[in-house]
Formats: C-alpha cells, sequence, structure tokens
C-alpha cells in the first residue's frame, strides 16, 4: 500500500510512519519541517520530501506515482501562532491542496482535525454538535471538516477525518512550548521545580496516548467509508490529577504552583464521546491515564 504522510516529521506523523514498518507499506513524507524535525524520523527509509503543503504541486511532483492514502497531518500546531490569517490560510490551503490532490489520484484521505473544533461545547463532545472554534487553530480544522463534509455528501472518495483530543508522548519533545502538558509538567518535575498550572488545576482534558493514535491512524488508512469522529479515551482528567500521577510515577510529592491564564480561548474540559470512533473505525484507546503516563515517564526517564 502506497502512503503519502503529510507532517510526517511531526509529533503524531512521525509516531505514525515508524509504527507502518511492515513491508506492506511504501510510505513518502513530506514536512516543512516548520515544527517537526527530521530526528524524529529515525531510521526511516522511505523518500522525505522538503516542502510547504500549502504550495506544493503535488500533482506535477507525483504525476507518475500513485498513492492509496494520504494522511494529511501537516498544520501550523501553535495556538498562540501571531498571524491568525496566515494560519488559516496556510492550514486550510494545505488542506485543500491535499484534498485535490486525492481526488485527481482518487486516494484515500485520512486528515487531522482536532477536539479545538468543540471550544466550550457541551461535554463528552459528539461529532454532531455545534462547531464553537475559539481560536484560528481551531477555526482552521472545523473550516477543513466543512469541506470534508461536502465532500463526503459528493462521495467522490472515501475521507477520514479524525478529532484528536489531547495527545502526548514519546516525539513531541520537539514542539518546545506547544507540547503537551504531561511534557512541560514532568520537564519542570524532573527539573526539581514545581509543577506551574493555570489556576486552579481543575481544568480538565481527555488525553490520548500517541501510541493509541497510531492505532487510530490505522483505521482510517484502512477504513472502507468516510466519517468524521472524535479520537479520544471517553475520559477526562484534571491538571492536578495529572501532577499527581506523575508524582507517583516519580516518586516527588511536588505541590503546585497556580498562576493565572494569560488566554482568553482556552477550553475548560474536553471529553471525546467514543460511541461513533468505536461503531464507524472500530477504534478505542488502549491506555488509560495511569497507564499512558506510566509508559512515557518511562520513556522519558531512559532518554
Ligand atoms: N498533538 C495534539 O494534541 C493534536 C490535537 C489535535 C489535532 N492535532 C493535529 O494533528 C496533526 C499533527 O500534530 P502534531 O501534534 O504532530 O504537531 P507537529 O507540530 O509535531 O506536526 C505538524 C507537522 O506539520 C509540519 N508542517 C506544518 N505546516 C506545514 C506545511 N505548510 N507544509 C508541510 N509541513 C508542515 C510541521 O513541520 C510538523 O512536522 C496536526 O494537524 C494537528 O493540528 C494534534
Amino acid at each position: 500500500m502506497k502512503i503519502l504522510v503529510t507532517g510526517g516529521g511531526g509529533f503524531i506523523g512521525s509516531n505514525l510512519v515508524l509504527s507502518l514498518k511492515n513491508s506492506e507499506y511504501e510510505i513518502t513524507v513530506i514536512d516543512s519541517f516548520l515544527s517537526g524535525n527530521i530526528k524524529n524520523l529515525g531510521h526511516f527509509k522511505g523518500e522525505i520530501i522538503k516542502e510547504d503543503i500549502s504550495t506544493f504541486d503535488l500533482n506535477r511532483k507525483f504525476i507518475n506515482k500513485h498513492f492509496d492514502v494520504i494522511v494529511h497531518l501537516a498544520s501550523i500546531t501553535d495556538t498562540t501562532f501571531s498571524d491568525d490569517r496566515e494560519m488559516i490560510g496556510m492550514n486550510v490551503d494545505g488542506f485543500k491542496n491535499v484534498l485535490n490532490f486525492a481526488k485527481v489520484k482518487g486516494a484515500k484521505l485520512v486528515y487531522a482535525s482536532s477536539a479545538g473544533t468543540y471550544g466550550r461545547g457541551k461535554s463528552p463532545m459528539q461529532e454532531d454538535q455545534t462547531p464553537e472554534p475559539l481560536n484560528a487553530y481551531a477555526l482552521s480544522k472545523k473550516m477543513m471538516d466543512d469541506l470534508a463534509k461536502k465532500e463526503i455528501e459528493n462521495k467522490n472518495i472515501i475521507i477520514v477525518g479524525l478529532r484528536y483530543f489531547n495527545v502526548y508522548g514519546p516525539g513531541e519533545e520537539y514542539k518546545g512550548k506547544s507540547a503537551s502538558m504531561i511534557y512541560q509538567l514532568f520537564q519542570q518535575m524532573k527539573a526539581g521545580k514545581n509543577p506551574r498550572i493555570f489556576k486552579h488545576g481543575e481544568q480538565k482534558r481527555d488525553f490520548i496516548y500517541v501510541k493509541d493514535l497510531n492505532e487510530a491512524n490505522l483505521k482510517g488508512i484502512k477504513s472502507e467509508e468516510s466519517c468524521i469522529v472524535n479520537v479520544g479515551t471517553g475520559t477526562a482528567t484534571s491538571f492536578n490529577q495529572v501532577v499527581k500521577i506523575l508524582n507517583n510515577n516519580l516518586g516527588l510529592n511536588r505541590k503546585c504552583e497556580y498562576f493565572d491564564n494569560p488566554y482568553n480561548f482556552c477550553q475548560d474540559e474536553t471529553q471525546a464521546d467514543t460511541f461513533m470512533a468505536e461503531n464507524r473505525l472500530g477504534f478505542k484507546a488502549k491506555y488509560n491515564i495511569e497507564e499512558g503516563i506510566k509508559d512515557y515517564c518511562s520513556y522519558l526517564l531512559n532518554k
């Protein structure tokens, strides 16, 4: 199976690419390396193309090459990116470019949407509830979902939209301040500091381990029908609880330092309703928060 992975040098993309080692898959990666890092790709043997997906001429580059599936993960992922127009332009133009290419090639398209599209909407979040994007990043994902829905109605190609919730795990270290809270808190605590979280740490997130994401993406790659579904665990965990689990794993007893949240676009709680993912895609997360953090801590401690 020939697969093109955009954003394959990033956190989730590189995890996916490295998990598809099987000789059944021939993988090509496109990444501008804006936030990703070539080091993420380790011993990956396939082709790596350094290009900006929002402008790259895919049809010309791959005039003689067929792809069965395109996994589109390339995106500006820094939610505090300074220029809203640029972020929306690049994310949405990138999606349009990939969508057009998938149609030309008759390839299946699997793409990354986000729980950010739900904003402060009701929780557990269901795929058909009204989107309430709170920032440009979330708006760009909502716009991608809208374009995908139109194509799904037209039944031209199979499209699988995956609304990832809060992903954490190996490979995110290059994201810097955009890496997960679990990574940030681990680093602070390991460095002997108290974990710093927004007042009063009772905000909740549906944290999903990247090893589960590999499985969700694989289900998308193999799906025979179009859908847009949540990819979360179905459980929301507070930041205070995350600190407690990290303390347990690190043998520490650090106290939280609370400070005012400077951003007005943060979600209070995210929690995926997982019914559609289970029923349409056959995906169910295997790692609960304790298991995921335990596995991640042992990776970070042995790095
Ligand atoms: N990590 C999460 O918690 C999370 C949650 C919801 C959705 N997502 C989505 O999952 C996808 C992967 O995110 P990630 O966490 O791996 O972030 P990441 O920043 O590590 O990966 C994004 C990759 O896309 C590349 N990229 C950015 N703009 C590009 C462009 N115009 N052309 C080519 N490459 C470009 C970056 O260099 C990077 O390698 C993104 O679409 C993101 O929006 C992530």
